[in-house]
Protein backbone atom coordinates (compact mmCIF):
# COMPACT_ATOMS: atom_id res chain seq x y z
CA UNK A 1 0.00 0.00 0.00
CA UNK A 2 1.18 3.55 -1.23
CA UNK A 3 2.12 5.55 2.03
CA UNK A 4 0.91 9.12 1.55
CA UNK A 5 1.40 12.65 3.50
CA UNK A 6 -2.25 13.79 5.38
CA UNK A 7 -2.24 17.33 6.77
CA UNK A 8 -4.99 18.15 9.27
CA UNK A 9 -5.90 21.86 9.40
CA UNK A 10 -8.47 23.83 11.77
CA UNK A 11 -9.39 26.34 14.45
CA UNK A 12 -8.32 25.46 17.94
CA UNK A 13 -10.28 23.44 20.21
CA UNK A 14 -12.21 21.53 17.16
CA UNK A 15 -10.54 17.73 17.99
CA UNK A 16 -7.74 18.27 15.46
CA UNK A 17 -5.39 16.33 17.73
CA UNK A 18 -7.45 13.43 18.27
CA UNK A 19 -8.54 12.98 15.10
CA UNK A 20 -5.39 13.36 13.60
CA UNK A 21 -3.63 10.56 16.58
CA UNK A 22 -6.40 8.12 16.12
CA UNK A 23 -6.24 8.20 12.07
CA UNK A 24 -2.56 7.54 12.62
CA UNK A 25 -2.81 4.78 15.08
CA UNK A 26 -5.47 3.44 12.26
CA UNK A 27 -3.07 3.53 9.40
CA UNK A 28 0.16 2.52 10.97
CA UNK A 29 1.97 6.04 10.86
CA UNK A 30 3.53 8.71 12.77
CA UNK A 31 1.95 11.16 14.21
CA UNK A 32 3.49 14.92 14.46
CA UNK A 33 1.13 17.94 16.54
CA UNK A 34 2.71 21.26 15.30
CA UNK A 35 1.19 23.13 17.99
CA UNK A 36 2.99 21.32 20.59
CA UNK A 37 6.35 22.43 18.65
CA UNK A 38 5.77 25.70 18.72
CA UNK A 39 4.32 25.37 22.27
CA UNK A 40 7.92 24.19 23.52
CA UNK A 41 10.05 26.92 21.40
CA UNK A 42 7.42 29.44 23.76
CA UNK A 43 8.52 27.24 26.53
CA UNK A 44 12.25 27.22 26.02
CA UNK A 45 12.14 31.30 25.90
CA UNK A 46 10.15 31.25 29.12
CA UNK A 47 12.90 29.49 30.88
CA UNK A 48 16.49 30.66 28.89
CA UNK A 49 18.28 33.73 30.90
CA UNK A 50 19.29 34.97 27.34
CA UNK A 51 15.41 35.58 26.60
CA UNK A 52 15.08 38.86 29.59
CA UNK A 53 15.01 41.56 27.99
CA UNK A 54 12.14 43.83 26.99
CA UNK A 55 12.17 41.90 23.23
CA UNK A 56 12.21 38.13 24.59
CA UNK A 57 11.18 37.21 21.08
CA UNK A 58 14.25 39.01 19.39
CA UNK A 59 16.60 37.39 22.09
CA UNK A 60 15.00 33.91 21.13
CA UNK A 61 16.00 34.36 16.87
CA UNK A 62 19.41 33.64 17.06
CA UNK A 63 19.22 31.15 19.33
CA UNK A 64 16.75 29.08 17.53
CA UNK A 65 19.20 26.39 15.98
CA UNK A 66 20.08 25.47 20.18
CA UNK A 67 16.28 24.17 20.33
CA UNK A 68 15.95 20.32 19.58
CA UNK A 69 12.43 19.32 19.54
CA UNK A 70 11.38 15.72 19.31
CA UNK A 71 8.74 13.36 19.92
CA UNK A 72 8.87 9.99 22.38
CA UNK A 73 6.17 7.39 22.06
CA UNK A 74 4.95 6.07 25.25
CA UNK A 75 3.79 2.64 26.52
CA UNK A 76 0.21 4.04 25.98
CA UNK A 77 0.36 4.96 22.79
CA UNK A 78 0.40 8.35 23.64
CA UNK A 79 3.29 11.17 22.49
CA UNK A 80 5.50 13.49 24.90
CA UNK A 81 7.42 16.22 23.49
CA UNK A 82 11.04 16.54 24.50
CA UNK A 83 12.54 20.02 24.35
CA UNK A 84 16.40 19.66 24.58
CA UNK A 85 16.52 16.45 25.61
CA UNK A 86 13.36 16.84 28.42
CA UNK A 87 9.96 15.92 28.44
CA UNK A 88 8.19 18.90 28.63
CA UNK A 89 4.35 16.97 27.53
CA UNK A 90 3.09 18.45 30.98
CA UNK A 91 4.51 22.21 31.12
CA UNK A 92 3.88 22.87 27.27
CA UNK A 93 -0.14 22.27 28.38
CA UNK A 94 -0.11 25.34 30.35
CA UNK A 95 -2.37 28.24 29.58
CA UNK A 96 0.43 30.66 30.13
CA UNK A 97 2.87 28.62 27.23
CA UNK A 98 -0.29 28.47 25.39
CA UNK A 99 -0.52 32.27 25.31
CA UNK A 100 3.44 32.98 24.98
CA UNK A 101 3.21 30.36 21.78
CA UNK A 102 0.39 32.48 20.01
CA UNK A 103 3.78 34.99 20.62
CA UNK A 104 6.14 33.54 19.23
CA UNK A 105 3.94 31.51 16.18
CA UNK A 106 3.77 34.86 14.08
CA UNK A 107 7.27 35.54 13.75
CA UNK A 108 8.44 34.68 10.85
CA UNK A 109 11.96 32.79 11.85
CA UNK A 110 10.22 31.01 14.05
CA UNK A 111 7.75 29.64 11.87
CA UNK A 112 10.78 29.20 8.95
CA UNK A 113 12.95 26.89 11.69
CA UNK A 114 9.76 24.73 12.72
CA UNK A 115 8.28 24.48 8.66
CA UNK A 116 11.94 22.91 7.92
CA UNK A 117 11.90 20.51 10.54
CA UNK A 118 8.53 19.50 9.86
CA UNK A 119 9.21 18.99 6.04
CA UNK A 120 11.98 16.66 6.98
CA UNK A 121 9.51 14.72 9.53
CA UNK A 122 7.63 14.18 6.58
CA UNK A 123 10.16 13.50 3.84
CA UNK A 124 9.14 9.48 3.99
CA UNK A 125 5.36 10.48 4.05
CA UNK A 126 3.59 8.01 6.19
CA UNK A 127 2.72 11.16 8.59
CA UNK A 128 -0.39 12.20 10.12
CA UNK A 129 0.61 15.94 10.67
CA UNK A 130 -1.77 18.71 12.70
CA UNK A 131 -1.84 22.23 12.80
CA UNK A 132 -2.38 25.80 11.34
CA UNK A 133 -0.77 25.82 7.65
CA UNK A 134 0.16 22.11 7.14
CA UNK A 135 -2.03 22.19 4.19
CA UNK A 136 -1.15 25.42 2.69
CA UNK A 137 2.74 25.89 3.58
CA UNK A 138 4.48 22.76 4.97
CA UNK A 139 2.89 19.87 2.77
CA UNK A 140 0.91 21.92 -0.30
CA UNK A 141 1.15 18.46 -1.88
CA UNK A 142 -0.38 16.31 0.66
CA UNK A 143 -2.70 13.65 -0.85
CA UNK A 144 -5.09 14.25 2.15
CA UNK A 145 -5.53 17.56 3.31
CA UNK A 146 -8.74 17.76 6.05
CA UNK A 147 -9.79 20.94 7.22
CA UNK A 148 -11.38 20.57 10.53
CA UNK A 149 -14.09 23.12 11.98
CA UNK A 150 -17.03 23.58 14.27
CA UNK A 151 -18.83 26.65 15.55
CA UNK A 152 -17.20 28.29 18.01
CA UNK A 153 -20.54 28.21 20.20
CA UNK A 154 -19.74 24.17 19.99
CA UNK A 155 -15.78 24.51 20.36
CA UNK A 156 -16.55 26.66 23.40
CA UNK A 157 -18.66 24.29 25.30
CA UNK A 158 -16.56 21.75 24.68
CA UNK A 159 -13.41 23.82 26.01
CA UNK A 160 -15.81 25.01 29.01
CA UNK A 161 -16.50 21.10 29.77
CA UNK A 162 -12.75 20.25 29.51
CA UNK A 163 -12.05 22.95 31.99
CA UNK A 164 -14.72 22.22 34.52
CA UNK A 165 -13.54 18.53 34.24
CA UNK A 166 -10.05 20.39 35.49
CA UNK A 167 -11.68 21.51 38.84
CA UNK A 168 -11.84 24.94 37.51
CA UNK A 169 -14.84 27.57 37.19
CA UNK A 170 -15.19 28.99 33.80
CA UNK A 171 -17.13 31.78 32.72
CA UNK A 172 -19.20 30.40 29.44
CA UNK A 173 -19.16 33.94 27.74
CA UNK A 174 -15.40 34.31 28.42
CA UNK A 175 -14.62 30.87 27.11
CA UNK A 176 -16.54 31.93 24.05
CA UNK A 177 -15.19 35.03 23.61
CA UNK A 178 -11.55 33.91 23.96
CA UNK A 179 -12.37 30.96 21.27
CA UNK A 180 -13.56 33.88 19.15
CA UNK A 181 -10.28 35.77 20.35
CA UNK A 182 -8.18 32.68 19.06
CA UNK A 183 -9.83 32.75 16.19
CA UNK A 184 -9.51 35.91 15.03
CA UNK A 185 -5.58 35.83 15.53
CA UNK A 186 -5.25 32.59 13.75
CA UNK A 187 -6.80 33.49 10.78
CA UNK A 188 -5.25 37.31 10.44
CA UNK A 189 -1.61 37.23 11.09
CA UNK A 190 0.40 38.34 8.43
CA UNK A 191 2.67 34.58 8.42
CA UNK A 192 0.77 32.13 7.30
CA UNK A 193 -2.70 32.55 8.83
CA UNK A 194 -4.60 29.99 9.00
CA UNK A 195 -6.69 29.45 5.84
CA UNK A 196 -8.51 26.14 4.29
CA UNK A 197 -6.17 25.15 1.22
CA UNK A 198 -8.29 25.10 -2.14
CA UNK A 199 -8.23 21.24 -2.19
CA UNK A 200 -8.98 20.54 1.31
CA UNK A 201 -11.76 18.45 2.60
CA UNK A 202 -14.14 20.62 5.04
CA UNK A 203 -15.36 18.22 8.23
CA UNK A 204 -17.60 20.76 10.64
CA UNK A 205 -17.80 17.93 13.23
CA UNK A 206 -20.23 20.38 15.26
CA UNK A 207 -23.26 18.06 14.80
CA UNK A 208 -20.91 14.74 14.41
CA UNK A 209 -19.91 12.46 17.70
CA UNK A 210 -16.59 11.71 17.96
CA UNK A 211 -17.15 8.03 16.27
CA UNK A 212 -19.13 9.42 12.82
CA UNK A 213 -16.05 11.57 12.85
CA UNK A 214 -13.69 8.76 12.79
CA UNK A 215 -15.74 7.08 9.82
CA UNK A 216 -15.60 9.80 7.61
CA UNK A 217 -12.32 10.43 7.87
CA UNK A 218 -11.10 6.87 7.55
CA UNK A 219 -13.32 6.60 4.40
CA UNK A 220 -11.20 9.86 3.09
CA UNK A 221 -8.05 8.26 4.23
CA UNK A 222 -9.03 4.72 2.25
CA UNK A 223 -9.92 6.60 -0.70
CA UNK A 224 -6.45 8.65 -1.02
CA UNK A 225 -4.41 6.12 -0.14
CA UNK A 226 -6.13 3.59 -2.34
CA UNK A 227 -7.36 1.33 0.33
O1 LIG B 1 -2.82 23.94 18.48
P1 LIG B 1 -2.11 24.57 19.68
O2 LIG B 1 -3.02 25.36 20.59
O3 LIG B 1 -1.28 23.58 20.44
O4 LIG B 1 -1.08 25.62 19.03
C1 LIG B 1 -0.25 26.44 19.81
C2 LIG B 1 0.00 27.75 19.07
O5 LIG B 1 0.77 27.54 17.90
C3 LIG B 1 -1.25 28.48 18.63
O6 LIG B 1 -1.04 29.87 18.88
C4 LIG B 1 -1.32 28.25 17.13
C5 LIG B 1 0.11 28.07 16.75
N1 LIG B 1 0.33 27.14 15.64
C6 LIG B 1 0.72 27.65 14.43
O7 LIG B 1 0.82 28.87 14.28
N2 LIG B 1 0.99 26.83 13.39
C7 LIG B 1 0.88 25.50 13.53
N3 LIG B 1 1.16 24.71 12.49
C8 LIG B 1 0.47 24.94 14.76
C9 LIG B 1 0.19 25.80 15.81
Amino acid sequence: MKKITVAIDGYSSCGKSTIARQLAHYAGYTYVDTGAMYRAVALFMMQDSRCRTDNPVADLIPLLPQINIGFALQPDGSQHTILNGRDVENEIRGLEVGSMASQVSPVKEVREYLVAQQQRMGAQKGIVMDGRDIGTVVFPDAELKLFLTASPEVRAQRRFRELQLKGADPVFADVLADVNDRDWRDTHRKESPLRQAADAVVVDNSQMTPEEQMKVVIGLFNKAAGV
